[in-house]
């Protein structure tokens, strides 16, 4: 049976009084919960998120991470710093990432794998936009993002990472895909893992993302292969992060 997992993306969001206060009230908040609690901040929040966090059963990640072990790559941040600040989990191949910094599917196959070596879990994020949905192509835009990845993992390590599915046309737009279309792109990822192995594809979590919010929460989570979500708004508010985890 898979555990729920709810993870924040605080994306470029927060302060440090701003984190003080939001991490208080979900520790506070927190009690009895059924499912896993994530947070992941922006790379210079790490160290609070690890104070703050170190044994209230909230862990913490990143948003991404390099390719590289480490070297003369002016302002990315390895794998090795990560592990530093004891993150258990990094969100990789984010569409804001894939569209913004131009992020091949290669790529976050690469950093997927630098993840793993350094004993990260990651968060695959995949997504069709739009206009790619109009026209039909969401099955073959999420199953290539998916089979990037799993074309450099063994089934040892892809037993690891969770997926995430996040319709970019639902990101921050308030527009959530319905219970259904999202069971539907889950299905066709879970399908895809199992043909590399039924016990992987048992395994692994497969979150919602784009526009998750206290209102349709459970009816998302009731799906079979919605395995948590991805929030990203309403993560930065306690009181909607508290209300979602509460719905699991
Ligand atoms: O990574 C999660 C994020 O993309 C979802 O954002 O604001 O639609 O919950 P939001």
């Amino acid at each position: 049976m898979r555990r729920t997992l709810i993870a924040g993306n605080w994306k470029m969001n927060g302060s440090l009084a701003a984190n003080s206060a939001l991490l208080a009230e979900l520790k506070a908040g927190m009690a009895g919960q059924s499912c896993d609690v994530l947070v992941c901040a922006p790379a210079v929040y790490l160290a609070q998120c690890a104070e703050s966090l170190a044994g209230s059963g909230i862990s913490w990640g990143a948003q991404d991470v390099s390719m590289h072990a480490a070297g003369a790559y002016t302002g990315e941040i390895s794998a090795t710093m990560l592990n530093d600040f004891a993150c258990k989990y990094v969100i990789l191949g984010h569409s804001e990432r894939r569209a913004y910094h131009h992020e091949s599917n290669e790529l976050v196959a690469q950093k997927t794998l630098r993840a793993l070596a350094a004993g990260i879990l990651p968060i695959v994020c995949v997504g069709e936009t739009l206009e790619q949905r109009e026209l039909g192509q969401t099955e073959a835009v999420v199953s290539a993002q998916l089979q990037a990845v799993l074309n450099v993992l063994d089934d040892a390590a892809l037993a690891k990472i969770v997926v995430a599915y996040e319709p970019v046309w639902a990101i921050g737009t308030g527009k959530t895909a319905t219970p259904q279309m999202a069971q539907d792109v889950h299905a066709v990822l879970r399908a895809q893992l199992a043909v590399r192995s039924d016990e992987v594809a048992q395994k692994v979590q497969i979150l919602y993302g784009g526009s998750m919010k206290p209102e349709n929460a459970r009816e998302l989570l009731a799906m079979v292969d919605i395995d948590g979500g991805l929030i990203g708004g309403a993560a930065l508010k306690s009181v909607d992060f508290l209300a979602i985890i509460n719905a699991v």
